[in-house]
């Protein structure tokens, strides 16, 4: 079984938050349980470009609107990701820096869009399902269907999974001209209230849709940013799949980018190493118990409260505790962070930026990761957390709600339930109140690190749902 998986972020050659973790992970994992997996993406002159041998296997060119645009589609030489990675430069439009955040977008992404289907059709390559990740590339299901140009792909089976549903691509109807020439009749499968929603033309045109855990499903049928009742009356075709992790990369025993690595079995002088380590350089105190925050400074992630949470907390004499901070984003958010830096020296410190060694120095380091997101669609950082020993306090939501059991349950983590720093600090001196208690905390660790929260399972669920689409 042919398998191409399409989109714009892919760990570790662009990573903007974990759409990359997935999408640079899932396809080896199934290709280990025999499918022909490949990940195919736009170019980006990144360090991973630049440090790669890329082998050129196709050219060829087509109008987007009134400009004539020529691609190449290049393979990575070697497959060192664990499956062929293809990537598709288009000069000017697809070989930039960043990911996101170009005020023609609507134009990069019709042209990967257009740029991939060109290269399946004229080199006669049929895989049996495309399987798009997220808006960006939405219109593939749509344009396979209902495009003269394409029509000869109509039979390739579509899955869409939704790593975020608050982004929708929406894009003016000016911009319909630059789609390759579609049955007129069938405007309205692109049009949701006025303008061209591919995340909406992805959920009415694709054979089945997916979320990256069942919580986030049920959630989306209530509110999902305008498109709710869309989800709800297509749930017939919907699948709730969690995220797995690379456990490859992400594994406290192997992991070749923390200073220390432990297992179950060393979790305390492992974790105190690493806490040592990392409290030397950032000017923290090691003998007290480390609460982090890792991600994105987004009022999806309910980053806005973390710089209350810190006053609640570190502005309370009776809270020992210390706090790290690792993440870029909004700029307000990042400020006022900033702004308590100076007044909690020694007990609060921060990384203002991404920085993929440091997120796993922290994850070994870390007693406590705190989740507050007010939208989590599956959320990978807890499960990073729970592989590494240090337990999750997070909000209930979505795929946090999913994953994360509340130690008063019998459980492995702290579980609250509004965005609210009140809140928020209640739950993390809950689990203060657990780790004054050793003997208790070791339990919950021990029992956080035997789960398995890999791919295997995960990844067999895709499998299935493909064949169910090919019979
Ligand atoms: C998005 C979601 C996150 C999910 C990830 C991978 O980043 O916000 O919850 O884990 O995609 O599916």
């Amino acid at each position: 079984m042919q398998v191409i998986h399409l989109s714009v972020e892919c760990f570790p050659v662009a990573k903007v938050g974990g759409l990359a973790d997935v999408v640079g992970s899932l396809p080896k994992y199934l290709r280990q349980l025999g499918v022909d997996a490949s990940v195919m993406m736009p170019f980006f002159d990144r360090k991973f470009t630049q440090d790669h041998q890329f082998d050129s296997v196709a050219k060829g060119e087509f109008y987007q609107g009134s400009s004539l645009l020529s691609y190449e589609v290049l393979r990575e030489s070697n497959d060192s990701l664990g499956f062929p990675l293809y990537l598709i430069r288009i000069p000017g439009v697809l070989d930039r820096e960043e990911v996101y955040c170009y005020p023609d977008e609507a134009e990069q992404w019709i042209a990967f869009q257009h740029a991939v289907l060109h290269y399946l059709k004229t080199n006669d390559i049929r895989p049996d399902v495309l399987h798009c990740h997220d808006h960006h590339v939405g219109l593939i299901p749509f344009l396979i269907r209902f495009t003269n140009e394409y029509r000869s792909l109509a039979e390739v089976r579509t899955v869409f999974t939704v790593h975020n549903g608050q982004y929708q691509g929406w894009m003016s109807w000016s911009k319909g001209i630059l789609l390759p020439g579609f049955d007129t009749w069938k405007w309205g499968l692109l049009d949701w209230d006025g303008v061209i929603n591919p995340l909406a033309t992805a959920i009415k045109c694709c054979d089945a849709y997916t979320t990256v855990s069942e919580g986030y499903l049920e959630e989306l049928y209530k509110e999902a940013n305008g498109l709710q009742a869309l989800f709800y009356d297509e749930r017939a075709k919907s699948h709730g799949i969690v995220n797995g992790i690379d456990t490859a990369y992400w594994d406290p025993v192997t992991d070749q980018l923390i200073i220390e690595n432990y297992g179950i079995a060393q979790v305390d002088e492992g974790k105190l190493a690493n806490k040592k380590i990392l409290s030397t350089q950032y000017g923290l105190d090691p003998a007290l118990p480390l609460l982090s925050f890792i991600g994105r400074f987004a009022t999806e992630k309910g980053a806005d409260i973390l710089a209350d949470i810190i006053e609640d907390l570190l502005g309370n004499s009776k809270v020992s505790l210390n706090i790290f901070i690792l993440g870029s984003g909004d700029a307000t958010i990042q400020n006022n962070i900033a702004a308590l830096l100076q007044r909690y020296k020694g007990r609060l410190a921060a990384f203002f930026g991404y920085n993929e060694g440091l997120a796993h120095q922290v994850y070994a380091a870390s007693d406590l990761l705190i989740m507050p997101s007010r939208v989590e669609p599956c959320g990978l950082n807890q499960l990073y957390a729970l592989k590494y020993g240090t337990i999750p306090v997070v909000r209930k939501i979505g795929g946090l709600k999913d994953t994360v059991i509340d130690v008063e349950d019998a459980g492995y983590g702290f579980v609250f339930d509004e965005v609210d720093s009140t809140q928020a600090t209640a739950a993390v001196s809950r689990a203060l109140a657990y780790i004054s208690n050793a003997k208790q905390f070791d339990q919950i660790r021990e029992k956080a690190m035997e789960l398995d929260f890999s791919w295997h399972q995960s990844a067999q669920k895709y499998i299935d749902l493909y064949n169910q689409l090919l019979r």
